[in-house]
């Protein structure tokens, strides 16, 4: 069976982004087609990008990033719970998907973005470096808007239709993350570089 990584993009201590990561699990929960692992990147304390070798060259050095490229290894997919700061992905996410290269390869992403208008320009922007490493970006996504799916704009209430976007979402997601198993298996990531 599958193993989807629910990557939690956020770092702050009041981040909304581990609420929605918590609905993200709980809806995954209620599925047998693939067991899902929440992945935050508190839990990993990276620092700025230190490799001295890129990743795409060589492994990971440092016990830090040995952790988190294990922790992305593990997994055949993932949803990218993800921010939008100032139109653009959030710094952590950025700085933590440059540490690991083989690791995302040849994988399916399903995206759940959130922000004043859906967090629509991080999804994009996420979805760009799909490419780069061959991941199929699937095209359901949740757009989690804090006017709508947030009451007075602070306590998570997804409104129902955003529940059913998860849905297809993961349906789409456990299906793709199937099909991509036998570039994973032929080729790792000889298929990206
Ligand atoms: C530094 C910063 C920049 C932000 N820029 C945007 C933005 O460009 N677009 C947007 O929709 N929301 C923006 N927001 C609002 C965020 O969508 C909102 O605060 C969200 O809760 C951030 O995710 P987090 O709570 O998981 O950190 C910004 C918030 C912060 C802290």
């Amino acid at each position: 069976m599958s193993t989807i990584g629910i990557i939690i993009g956020s770092t702050r201590p009041n981040r909304r982004g581990a609420d929605i990561g918590a609905w993200v699990q709980e809806a995954a929960a209620r599925r047998d087609d693939a067991s899902f692992v929440l992945i935050d990147l508190r839990d990993f304390s990276l620092p700025h990008f230190d490799q001295a070798i890129p990743p795409a060259m060589g492994g990971t050095q440092s016990e830090s990033a040995k952790a988190w490229a294990n922790a992305i290894g593990e997994c055949d997919g993932f949803i990218f719970v993800t921010a939008e700061y100032n139109q653009w992905l959030p710094g952590a996410l950025k700085n933590a998907i440059d540490f690991v290269f083989a690791e995302w390869c040849n994988k399916a992403a399903g995206i759940v973005s959130y922000g004043a208008a859906g967090g629509l320009g991080a999804a994009g922007q996420l979805r760009q470096m799909c490419g780069q490493f061959g991941i199929a970006d699937i095209p359901a996504q949740v757009r989690l808007t804090l006017e709508a799916d947030f009451e007075d704009m602070s306590r998570f209430r997804p409104r129902a239709t955003s529940a059913a976007a998860l849905d297809t979402m993961l349906d789409q997601l456990t299906a793709w993350t199937s099909a991509m198993e036998p570039l994973r298996v032929a080729a790792p990531s000889a298929l990206v570089h």
